[in-house]
Parts: C-alpha cells; sequence; structure tokens
C-alpha cells in the first residue's frame, strides 16, 4: 500500500497543477516606519551591501537576537490568526507591518534590494518571495507567510505555511513534511557536525515522501546582516563541508515541491513559481549553535513556535 502510493506520486505525476494560477494583483502605497524605529542599513537604499560580519556571533548578539527572534514568532502567532478564505494577501502584511512596529522592530523585507513589502506572502504554486496584494485567499489555499524583523541591531527570520480552510490531501501532506524536514535539518546541528549534514537529513525525508527539494534558494547566515556569508542548501552539497561551531547563527529554510524542482522568476523579479505549477511549501527558524545542540531563536519569549501551533493535527 504505501508503495503504491509512492511509485504513484513519484514525480508528481497524478498531481494536478494548483488551479486556477496565481496571478499578480494590485499593490496597495507603500508603508511607512514611525522613525524612532532603528533601521537597518539598506532601508533607504534598498542595497545591503556585500555581507562583512564574521558567522559567529558574540553573547551580546545572541541575547539581542533571542529578542529578535521572539519578536518574529509572536509577529507570525499574530498574522497566523487571521490566515482565512476572503482575507487579502495585503491585509496579511498590514497586520503583520503594525505589529512589527508596535514591537519596536523593522519589518526587514521593506526596501530590502527594493522589495516593496513588509512580509513575504507565497501562496500555493508560489515557492517564496511572493509580493502581498490584493488576491484574496481561497478555501483549500496553502500559503507560506515570511516575518523577518530588525530589533536590537539583529534579524529574526522565520515562516510558516498555513492551511487555508478545507485543504486537499496531497497539499496536507506537503506541509506536514516540509514541517518534518526542517525539524530533521534542525537535528542534526551541533559543533562539529557538517553543514551538508542539514541537506542530506532534509533530502532524504524529502525523497521519502515522494517530494522534491528546491535548490536555487538556500538557508543562509543571519545576525546584523540579513543574509551573511554562510550558506545552507537543503540538499546534500558535496562542498558544502563547513563544519558547524559554536555560536553560529543561521536560517533552515527548506521548500519542498509535490512536483519537480524547477522553478522560475516572474517579471516582478521576485515571485518565484514552480515551473510545473504544482504547489510547494516551506517553514523556516533562525537558530544559534550551543556548545552541544543548537537553539531555536524564533520562537516566543515563553518558547512557542508557530509551526507548532498552526501544525496540522492529524485525527
Ligand atoms: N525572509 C526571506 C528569507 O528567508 C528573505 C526575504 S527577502 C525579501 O531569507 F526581500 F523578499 F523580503
Ligand atoms: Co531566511
Ligand atoms: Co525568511
Amino acid at each position: 500500500m504505501a508503495k503504491r502510493k509512492r511509485n504513484k506520486n513519484r514525480g508528481g505525476s497524478s498531481i494536478p497543477p494548483s488551479d486556477p494560477p496565481i496571478r499578480p494583483h494590485m499593490q496597495s502605497p507603500r508603508r511607512t516606519v514611525p522613525a524612532g524605529i532603528e533601521r537597518p542599513p539598506y532601508a533607504l537604499t534598498g542595497d545591503p551591501g556585500p555581507s562583512v560580519l564574521p558567522i559567529v556571533r558574540t553573547p551580546d548578539e545572541i541575547e539581542a537576537m533571542r529578542k529578535a527572534g521572539a519578536v518574529a514568532a509572536e509577529v507570525l502567532l499574530h498574522v497566523g490568526e487571521h490566515v482565512a478564505p476572503g482575507i487579502t494577501t495585503d491585509k496579511l502584511d498590514a497586520l503583520a507591518h503594525e505589529e512589527t512596529i508596535r514591537r519596536g522592530a523593522y519589518p526587514s523585507p521593506l526596501n530590502y534590494r527594493g522589495f516593496p513589502k513588509s512580509v513575504c506572502t507565497s501562496v500555493n504554486e508560489v515557492i517564496c518571495h511572493g509580493i502581498p496584494d490584493a488576491r484574496q485567499l481561497q478555501d483549500g489555499d496553502i500559503i507560506n507567510i515570511d516575518v523577518t524583523v530588525f530589533i536590537h541591531g539583529v534579524h529574526g527570520d522565520t515562516s510558516v505555511t498555513f492551511l487555508v480552510g478545507d485543504v486537499d490531501e496531497h497539499s496536507r501532506h506537503l506541509v506536514r513534511e516540509t514541517r518534518a524536514a526542517l525539524y530533521k535539518g534542525i537535528e542534526t546541528v551541533r559543533p562539529g557536525s557538517k553543514v551538508n549534514d542539514i541537506g542530506r537529513a532534509i533530502e532524504n525525508h524529502a525523497r521519502a515522501n515522494d517530494l522534491s527539494v528546491v535548490r536555487e534558494f538556500i538557508g543562509h547566515g543571519v545576525g546584523p546582516e540579513f543574509h551573511s556569508a554562510l550558506a545552507i542548501p537543503h540538499y546534500f552539497d558535496r562542498r558544502a563541508a563547513t563544519e558547524i561551531a559554536e555560536n553560529m547563527s543561521f536560517t533552515i529554510e527548506p521548500m519542498l515541491n509535490l512536483g519537480g524542482p524547477e522553478l522560475y522568476v516572474w517579471d516582478d523579479d521576485w515571485t518565484a513559481v514552480t515551473a510545473d505549477g504544482r504547489r510547494t511549501a516551506q517553514f523556516e527558524h533562525t537558530m544559534v549553535v550551543t556548545s552541544d545542540g543548537v537553539e531555536i531563536m524564533t520562537k516566543t519569549a515563553s518558547g512557542t513556535e508557530p509551526a507548532e501551533v498552526f501544525a496540522e493535527v492529524t485525527v
């Protein structure tokens, strides 16, 4: 039974493209951030420049990342409560923006390389970097909301894929196993492990569940810079042999697909969609390596992870 199901799903041949396809809708005017809020250097120009900082954090930076991670998680929890059929992705962006500045933080995506909004909202076959707009969520959609905030001089970066109303079983499988793949990757992290142990664990989990792994977008060093030099592929890459060391800070953010791994980017230069139109999901955490493992930064002050709160309850 299990074997037949795997064969049936291989390559996604029995899984139809998401229908109708996602199309761009109108964007609202740019939102503003109060003058008193500390901005990352690119906020004015859009240009983050090259990554120049170390990949390990100081104790003060780690404490700041705990706070930034908690703000990001709390904003994501807040926005997630509003996910429902009929709400526009622009409204979700407005909610995230308001909640971020209310907590004294800057919404990191805003003007990062010119990105026009405060979060990324990626629906159905949109892999990542979807721009919030006037499209209303439909019953049966899946949506990744990717929240990054800048506060106390560092970024916290986290995302969850939500189910909107009554979602088909293939999509539920995709979302459930993409979330599991993130934790499979996290479990490998400790001083002395290799960066490519993360991708190996994620790729193995994807393969065992008939899902493909996106290769063009990867996890990254994060801290005072939104994207720093460390690269974390979500597939096994022999060359990603960097040894994990205490106090390294980075994200893991696997994007898994029901169909093939190929993608293209819309001519807005941001929205990445699967080439075959089949659905895709993503989960992301920001973490710092400890003396014997890893600490997840993107959880609330009381330890709640948004991915746990919104995880599908299997009945
Ligand atoms: N949050 C995304 C990540 O996980 C990056 C978004 S860049 C933006 O790395 F400009 F699109 F916001
Ligand atoms: Co990230
Ligand atoms: Co992110």
